[in-house]
C-alpha cells in the first residue's frame, strides 16, 4: 500500500514538474557592475526577442538590430547577438542599480512558436566596511556602529560580552542617498553598571550573504614607572586571529607600535617601540594579543593603547588607557630616604645609649680600677668617633626626622 502510494506521488510530482514552464531564474547583480539575465530557447529562424520588466519593454531584438526600449536602460542593455542563432537570448545589463531589481520576462518568438522565461533580479551593494567607535558628542557616552553605501538596507544587532540583564536599546538610522544606497548608523548608549564590557555590533546584509561584526572594549589601567606592565587584549572566540596591530595615542597623535600577521608569522615593531614593547607571538594565534611594556617611563608611555584584531569581516578593538605614574616612583625614593633616616636615628640612639653606659662604666671603673684607664680609652676611641658622626647627623636636623616620620605614616596608610 505504502509503496504504491509513494509511486503515485512520485509520478504525480514528475508529471506536474514537466508540465510547468521554466521556473523563475534568480540573479543577484552587484551594484554598478555588469550582469547577465539568462534566457535560452530552441533555436529556429526569424527570432524576435523582447525583454520586459513587469510588462514594461526594456530591450528588443529583431533581424537587423537591437535597441533599448526605456530611458532607464538607455545604453545599458544588449544581447549576445552572435549567440542568438544558437538559442541564447540572455540580456547583458551594465551598471546595475537598485532601480533595476524586479521580475523580468524574456519573450522569444520564432517561426516554430513562442518561448517565455522569467528572471528575478536582485541588486546588491555589499557591505565593504564596518566601523565601531566611542562617541561622546551627544552629552553621554555612546558606542556608534556605522556602515555606508549598502543596498538593500542591512540588519543591525547588538550584544555585549558578558551579556547584561538590562535590555540594549540602540537607535538605528538608515538613510538612502541619491543612488539609493544606504548609510546605516546605530548608536547604543554605554551601560554604566558594568564598565568592562565588550560591545558587539553585528550587521547582516539583507540577502543574508554577509555577516560583519565589530567589537569594542575600553578599560583603564595604572602602572608604575620602571615596572613592566602587561596591557591586555583578548579576541572573542569567533574572531579570526589572522592579524593584530597595536598603536599608541598620546595628545591626539597616533603612532603604530607593531603589527603581527599570522600568515607570515611576522611581527614588526616600529622604531622607538622595539626595545620597550613585546608580544608573545605564540599566544597571538590563540587570541591573546597582550602587549608587554618593558621598563615604562611616565611621560613617554602614559596614553591610550589600542589593539585591533582584524580579518576582512570581523574587527575587534580594545582601547586601554594606561597611566604610568611617576608619583609612586618619588614615593619609593622618599621611602628609601626615610628608611636611611630611621637607620641613622636608630644607630645614633643606640650609640648614645652605648656611650652613656660605657661612660657610666668608665666613671665606675675610674673609681674602682684607675690603672686600666689607658687601655679602655684606646678601645673606646673608634666607637666614640662614629657616635659623634651619627649624633651630628641626627641632631643637626630634628625637623627632617619629624618629616620622615610623617611620610612614613603616609606610606602605611596610602
Ligand atoms: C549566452 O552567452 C553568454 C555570452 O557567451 C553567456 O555568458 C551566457 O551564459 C549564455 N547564456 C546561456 C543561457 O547559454
Ligand atoms: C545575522 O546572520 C547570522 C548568521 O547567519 C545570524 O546568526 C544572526 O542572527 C543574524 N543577525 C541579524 C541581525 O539578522
Ligand atoms: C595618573 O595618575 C596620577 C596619580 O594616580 C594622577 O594624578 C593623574 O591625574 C593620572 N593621569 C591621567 C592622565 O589620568
Amino acid at each position: 500500500m505504502a509503496v504504491t502510494y509513494t509511486w503515485t506521488c512520485l509520478l504525480l510530482w514528475i508529471s506536474t514538474s514537466t508540465q510547468t514552464t521554466t521556473p523563475d531564474a534568480h540573479v543577484t547583480c552587484a551594484f554598478l557592475e555588469d550582469c547577465v539575465l539568462p534566457c535560452s530557447f530552441q533555436p529556429d529562424s526569424d527570432e524576435v526577442i523582447r525583454w520586459l520588466k513587469q510588462e514594461v519593454p526594456v530591450h528588443s531584438f529583431q533581424r537587423g538590430g537591437e535597441w533599448s526600449e526605456h530611458e532607464q536602460y538607455a545604453g545599458r542593455t544588449s544581447l549576445f547577438t552572435h549567440m542568438v542563432s544558437h538559442g541564447n537570448a540572455s540580456l547583458h545589463l551594465r551598471g546595475c542599480g537598485p532601480r533595476d531589481r524586479g521580475r523580468y520576462k524574456c519573450h522569444v518568438r520564432t517561426s516554430a512558436g513562442v518561448h517565455e522565461a522569467h528572471v528575478i533580479v536582485r541588486v546588491e551593494a555589499p557591505i565593504r566596511a564596518l566601523s565601531l567607535e566611542l562617541s561622546r558628542l551627544s552629552g553621554y557616552e555612546e558606542v556608534k556602529c556605522t556602515t555606508r553605501h549598502v543596498y538593500p538596507a542591512p540588519h543591525v544587532a547588538w550584544a555585549t560580552d558578558p551579556p547584561t540583564a538590562q535590555p540594549l536599546r540602540p537607535i538605528t538610522r538608515k538613510l538612502a542617498d541619491r543612488q539609493g544606497l544606504y548609510a546605516v548608523e546605530s548608536r547604543l548608549r554605554r551601560l554604566n553598571s558594568q564598565s568592562e564590557l565588550t560591545y558587539i555590533c553585528t550587521v547582516n546584509s539583507s540577502y543574508g550573504s554577509q555577516t560583519w561584526t565589530a567589537s569594542l572594549r575600553e578599560r583603564e589601567i595604572n602602572g608604575v614607572e620602571g615596572k613592566d606592565l602587561t596591557i591586555p587584549c583578548h579576541a572573542p572566540p569567533y574572531q579570526p586571529k589572522s592579524s593584530l596591530s597595536w598603536s599608541f595615542t598620546n595628545h591626539n597623535e597616533e603612532a603604530l607600535i607593531l603589527t603581527y600577521d599570522s600568515q607570515s608569522q611576522l611581527s614588526s615593531a616600529s622604531a622607538p617601540w622595539e626595545v620597550c614593547a613585546r608580544l608573545d607571538v605564540l599566544k597571538v594565534a590563540l587570541g591573546d594579543g597582550s602587549l608587554q611594556l618593558v621598563n615604562p617611563v611616565s611621560l613617554e608611555h602614559t596614553g591610550t593603547y589600542t589593539c585591533v584584531y582584524s580579518s576582512p569581516q570581523n574587527t575587534h578593538t580594545e582601547h586601554t588607557g594606561v597611566n604610568i605614574s611617576a608619583v609612586t616612583g618619588e614615593r619609593m625614593r622618599s621611602q628609601e630616604e626615610s628608611r636611611w633616616w630611621i637607620i641613622a636615628v636608630v644607630i645614633a640612639v643606640l650609640a648614645l645609649a652605648l656611650t652613656g653606659i660605657l661612660g657610666y662604666l668608665k666613671v665606675r671603673g675610674n673609681q674602682s680600677k684607675p690603672r686600666k684607664r689607658p687601655e679602655e680609652t684606646s678601645e673606646m676611641k673608634p666607637v666614640k668617633e662614629t657616635t659623634a658622626n651619627e649624633r651630628g647627623l641626627s641632631e643637626s636636623s630634628p625637623l627632617t626626622t619629624g618629616e620622615t616620620l610623617s611620610t612614613n605614616v603616609n606610606i602605611l596608610t596610602p
